[in-house]
C-alpha cells in the first residue's frame, strides 16, 4: 500500500504503519518498495549559509534584487525546490516553485494556517504596542494560532459579509466621482499619477475602516493623511529588507530597524487619533452609519476597530493602488478591449447612481480585473508552515516545515495560460474559459491568497476596484502614453517611475 495519497500527497500514517520494508526519512518511514521514487528532506537542492550571506552584500548576485527578480533568479538557478538555511534567528526554509506542490500545501492546510512574515512587526506590536495589541486580540495579519484565530472568526462575517460591502457602493461612487472632479479640476492635461491612484485609494480605505473622508482631493490635504501614505509606502520597502534579506535585528536593533519601528508608531498614532475623532463625532448621532464596519468593530473592542484600521491601511491601500494602476495600464494598452468592456458597462448603467443589481451583471468587468491582476499581481507570494508530512516534487517535506511559494511565476506559465503574454481577459469568461485556461486555477491564481487565511479585504478591493472603472470607463477613453511601466517588487509590488494614464473625455 503506498503511504502518498494519490489525491492529496499527504503521506498516511496508517499506510505507513503497514509497511514492513522500511527506509527511515528524519524520524519517519517510508516504505522502500511503494514509495522509491521519495526522497530525503536533506536532499533538496539547497544553498549554503556563508554562499547566501554572500550574495547578500554589495556586489552579490542578490544584492539589491526586488522580491520578484531574487525569486526568479533562485528559481533558475535551483530549479523548482531550494532549502534556504536558518540564518539570524530565520527558520530554515522551503522555496516552492512548483505548482503541484503548490497545491499540495494549500489543499493540505489545518483551520489556522500558519504564515511565516511580519516578524518585525510582530515584535513591535507586542513589545512596542502591548497597550493596543497586548490584550484579548492581536493583528490578523502577523498572528498565528488561536489568537489569529479569534480575531479573523470575529471580523470574517463584519467584512466579508456581501450586504456589508454592498452597503459602501455609494459612498465609494461618491469618493471616486470626487476623485474625477479632482483630477478634472487640477489638471488641464487630465492626467494620473500613481500618487493619485494611492490618494483615491486611502480615501476609500478610510472610508471603510475609519468611517469618515479623510479630504485627500482637497487642494490642501490633511498633513496627517499624507503622512500616512508615506509611512505605509515606507513600511512596505523596509518590510521586504527585514523580512527576506539576512538580517541580525533579532540580536542588535540597528538604525535601520529602529526606523522601522518609528514607521510602525506613527502610523499607529495617526489611525488611534481618527479613531478618536470619529468616536467623538458620532457620540451622540451615528446617523446612517451605525452598521458599518468601524461601528461594529467598537461594539466588539475599541482595540479591535484599531487594530483592523491599521491593518486594513496597510494591507489595502497599496495593493489596491497597485492592482488598479495595473488594470488600467492592461486596458490602455489594449484600445479593444477596453472598449468591449465601456460597451458591457454602458449598457449596465445608464445613470450616475449605480444601481446594485446591476453589478451582477458584468462578467467582462471581472474579467479584466483578473486578467490585469494576473499580468500585474500587487501580492506575489504568500507563505505557509506545513501542518502535516508532505511530499513535494518527490521530496518528503515534514510537517513544521516553513515553505514560501511564489504564485507570480505560475501567471506566465502556457502550461497553465496558453499566450501567457497576451492580456486575454475573455480566459475568464464562462464561454472561452476552457480555451484559454488549460486546468482548474483554484491553485494557480492566488492574487487574494488561498483558503480561511485568505484576503480578508477582497470584497471590499474588488467593489473598489469595479467603482472605479465603471466611473472612468464610461467616462473617458484611458491612454498610455509613457515608456513600459516598471514595478518595484517588494512586500507589495508598486508602480514606480512616470506613471501617467491620459484621460480622453467621451
Ligand atoms: C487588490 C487588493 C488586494 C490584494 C491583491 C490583496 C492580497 C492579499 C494577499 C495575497 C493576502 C495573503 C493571503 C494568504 O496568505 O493566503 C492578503 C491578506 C490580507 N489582506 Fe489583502 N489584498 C488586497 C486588499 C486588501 C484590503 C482592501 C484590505 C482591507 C480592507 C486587506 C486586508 C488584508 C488582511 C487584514 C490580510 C491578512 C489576513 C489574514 O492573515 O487572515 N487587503 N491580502
Amino acid at each position: 500500500m503506498n503511504p502518498i495519497c494519490k489525491q492529496c500527497n499527504r503521506i498516511s500514517f496508517v499506510n505507513f504503519l503497514r509497511n514492513t520494508s522500511t527506509l527511515s526519512i528524519k524520524n519517519f518511514a517510508v516504505s522502500q518498495n511503494e514509495s522509491k521514487s521519495i526522497k530525503k528532506f536533506s536532499d533538496i537542492p539547497h544553498i549554503k549559509r556563508s554562499e547566501l550571506i554572500l550574495r547578500f552584500l554589495p556586489k552579490g548576485k542578490y544584492y539589491g534584487l526586488g522580491l520578484n527578480e531574487l525569486h526568479r533568479a533562485i528559481n533558475e538557478e535551483f530549479g523548482n525546490i531550494v532549502r534556504m538555511p536558518s540564518l539570524f534567528g530565520k527558520p530554515e526554509m522551503i522555496f516552492s516553485y512548483n505548482d503541484t506542490d503548490n497545491e499540495t500545501l494549500l489543499r493540505n492546510e489545518s483551520s489556522k494556517p500558519y504564515r511565516y512574515s511580519f516578524e518585525p512587526l510582530k515584535y513591535f506590536r507586542e513589545k512596542i504596542r502591548p497597550d493596543v495589541y497586548g490584550g484579548e486580540y492581536g493583528s490578523m495579519a502577523s498572528e498565528h494560532g488561536d489568537r489569529w484565530y479569534k480575531i479573523r472568526t470575529l471580523v470574517n462575517p463584519i467584512m466579508l459579509q456581501p450586504k456589508m460591502v454592498q452597503r459602501y457602493t455609494e459612498s465609494i461612487n461618491h469618493i471616486t466621482s470626487d476623485f474625477i472632479d479632482y483630477i478634472l479640476k487640477r489638471d488641464l492635461n487630465k492626467q494620473i499619477s500613481n500618487r493619485d491612484l494611492n490618494l483615491w485609494s486611502l480615501e476609500s480605505i478610510a472610508n471603510i475602516t475609519l468611517d469618515r473622508r479623510l479630504g485627500l482631493f482637497n487642494d490642501t490635504n490633511s498633513e496627517a493623511a499624507v503622512k500616512m501614505i508615506d509611512l505605509i509606502r515606507r513600511f512596505f520597502i523596509m518590510c521586504a529588507d527585514f523580512e527576506v534579506s539576512p538580517s541580525i535585528w533579532k540580536y542588535y536593533h540597528t538604525k535601520a530597524f529602529k526606523e522601522y519601528m518609528k514607521v510602525n508608531n506613527d502610523l499607529l498614532n495617526i489611525v488611534m487619533n481618527y479613531i478618536e475623532e470619529t468616536i467623538e463625532q458620532t457620540r451622540d448621532n451615528q446617523g446612517d452609519n451605525a452598521n458599518g464596519i468601524l461601528q461594529q468593530l467598537l461594539k466588539i473592542d475599541k482595540n479591535v476597530a484599531i487594530i483592523m484600521a491599521v491593518d486594513s491601511m496597510t494591507a489595502g491601500v497599496d495593493t489596491t493602488a497597485s492592482a488598479i494602476t495595473g488594470i488600467l495600464y492592461c486596458l490602455a494598452k489594449n484600445p479593444e478591449k477596453q472598449e468591449k468592456l465601456r460597451e458591457e458597462i454602458l449598457r449596465e448603467f445608464t445613470t450616475p447612481e449605480l444601481n446594485v443589481k446591476s453589478f451582477a451583471n458584468l462578467p467582462y468587468l471581472r474579467a479584466c480585473i483578473k486578467e490585469g491582476m494576473r499580468f500585474y499581481p500587487p501580492v506575489s507570494g504568500t507563505s505557509r508552515k506545513t501542518d502535516f508530512d508532505l511530499v513535494f516534487s518527490n521530496y518528503f517535506i515534514p510537517k513544521g516545515t516553513y515553505v514560501i511559494t511564489w504564485p507570480q511565476l505560475f501567471y506566465r506559465r502556457e502550461n497553465i495560460f496558453p499566450q501567457s503574454s497576451e492580456y486575454l481577459p475573455e480566459r475568464w469568461t464562462r464561454e472561452q474559459k476552457c480555451t484559454h485556461l488549460n486546468q482548474s486555477t483554484k491553485f494557480h491564481f492566488l492574487p487574494f491568497g488561498h483558503g480561511v487565511r485568505s484576503c480578508v479585504g477582497r470584497r471590499f478591493a474588488n467593489l473598489e476596484m469595479e467603482v472605479f472603472l465603471i466611473n472612468f470607463l464610461r467616462r473617458f477613453k484611458i491612454e498610455w502614453n509613457e515608456d513600459d511601466l516598471q514595478i518595484q517588487s517588494t512586500f507589495v509590488n508598486i508602480p514606480t517611475g512616470n506613471v501617467k494614464f491620459t484621460l480622453k473625455k467621451l
